[in-house]
């Protein structure tokens, strides 16, 4: 089949970028659906680190194309700093980033909105990472939006300020103090269109079906993960767009029975950035070493990431929802020395033992329940085969595949693109 996809199954920051990175090689075209630079996708090699907030994660190989998709939200401002480092590691990609005319633009003022609506909120905020995304997805679905074909016409400006007015009348509503000076957030805007306008804009799903005619292989690239899905996920502490498999489809245009592997990304334990419920989340010293070993700051905005056990519980939900094939589990590096894993294989919730995600998933209403499993002291990241990796480890991967029916192909050992053991079966 011609387009396999790459998502998250859990809050985010699993790895997608790391993978997509390692696995462009086998592709002729890697795509983003969904999500706008509120994602930061970590590639690292060659003893260089680089985060990707628009760009697909497979920018950095001269073989295959990247497309930013119909579903992506685009912040031209965000857009051309990625541009300009790509400029510094000479990585040339004038030939080969082609920018969907349906994807919509971020305007400074969907920042300046996103950022009075989460002031606003107070305690209730989504913790959202203020790139405007929640804004610009309601101008999109309230048929308000600005897309990048846009543009292409002559009075492309008339139709920003029009909408710029807007959203400043509507920043009146909310009652708090937001610092802005407009017009230089004006210029900053006009700048970076003029970079995003360097870039060739194409009718997305016509090339996608085209080159999927012509026998191309595509792989989708997430952003998010499927528990910040605006439908499936923790609502109201999620993202505006379909971070599912599903997502895929409508971001890009590629039609379901298209779609063939759908690789799903898991940490070994799991984080989350942000608010909202985390069932199996620790305040202990076994959550501060996970934060401390496995570097758990947001890559976008640098805030501390909330660290707990792996929760089997909505991993299988994630894997129902995105009809996932294979999986990679990634950081397993960061639980060696710990005496024991922890893994959440049920809730009690109101006073019963389920295995599925309620509705409701608040701290109040569920407790996970806990399977053990020794630990590990070896040092991960120097394997290269999985016959050199812990027995207890390999067990502890087993129990994962044996408990979602779903294999394990990729064992992620450390964050340089080497540090990949693809498993063979
Ligand atoms: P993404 O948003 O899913 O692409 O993930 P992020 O890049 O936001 O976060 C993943 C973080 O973990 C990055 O800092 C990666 O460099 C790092 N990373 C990825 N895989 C591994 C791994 O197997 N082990 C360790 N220790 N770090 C990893
Ligand atoms: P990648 O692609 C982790 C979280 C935010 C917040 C909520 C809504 O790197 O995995 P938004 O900015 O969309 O309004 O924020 O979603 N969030 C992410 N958390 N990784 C991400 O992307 C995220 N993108 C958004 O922290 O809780
Ligand atoms: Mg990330």
């Amino acid at each position: 089949m011609a387009v396999d996809l790459l998502l998250g199954l859990q809050w985010g920051d699993e790895g997608k970028g790391k993978i997509v990175d390692v696995l462009t090689q086998k592709y002729n075209i890697i795509a983003r659906f969904q999500g706008g630079p509120n994602a930061g996708h970590t590639l690292i090699f060659d003893g260089h680190k680089h985060v990707l907030h628009t760009i697909p994660s497979g920018i950095f190989h001269h073989s295959a194309l990247n497309i930013v998709g119909n579903g992506v939200v685009i912040d031209p401002v965000i857009l051309k700093k990625e541009l300009e480092n790509l400029d510094r590691h000479h990585i040339d990609y004038a030939s080969k980033l082609l920018i969907s005319r349906k994807a919509h633009l971020i305007l400074p003022t969907h920042r300046l909105l996103d950022a009075a609506s989460e002031t606003s909120k107070g305690k209730a905020k989504i913790g959202s990472t203020l790139k405007g995304i929640g804004p610009t997805y309601m101008d999109k679905t309230g048929r308000n939006g600005m897309r990048v074909g846009d543009l292409e016409l002559d009075n492309w400006k008339e139709k920003y300020r029009a909408l710029t007015e807007k959203h400043i009348r509507m920043l009146d509503f909310f009652d708090v103090d937001i610092q802005y000076d407009i017009n230089e957030l004006e210029s900053e805007f006009y700048v970076g269109v003029e970079k995003l306008m360097s870039l060739e804009f194409i009718d997305s799903e016509e090339f996608l079906n085209n080159a999927v005619k012509e026998g191309k292989t595509i792989l989708a690239e997430g952003a998010q993960g499927s528990l910040l899905d605006i439908d499936f996920g923790t609502y109201p502490f999620v993202t505006s767009s379909n971070t599912t498999a599903a997502g895929a489809c409508t971001g890009l245009g590629v039609a379901p029975n298209r779609i063939g592997e759908v690789f799903g990304i898991f940490k070994a334990y799991t984080t989350r950035v942000g608010s909202g419920p985390f069932p199996t989340e620790l305040f202990d010293d076994d959550g501060a070493t996970m934060a401390r070993v496995g570097h758990e700051f947001g890559a976008t905005t640098g805030r501390p990431r909330r660290c707990g056990w792996l929760d089997l519980v909505a991993l299988k939900y994630a894997i129902q929802v995105n009809g996932v094939t294979q999986m990679m589990m990634m950081k397993g590096d960061v639980l060696s020395g710990f005496e024991t894993i922890k893994v959440c294989t049920s809730y009690l919730y109101k006073g019963k033992e389920i295995t599925h995600l309620p509705y409701n998933i608040e701290p109040e209403n569920v407790t996970p329940k806990f399977t053990e499993f020794k630990g590990w002291k070896e040092d991960l990241t120097i394997m290269t085969q999985e016959d050199q990796l812990p027995r207890n480890l390999l067990d502890y991967i087993k129990f994962i595949e044996k408990e979602t029916q779903t294999p394990i192909k990729i064992v992620s050992v450390g964050p340089d693109r080497k540090q990949t053991i693809i498993r063979q079966f």
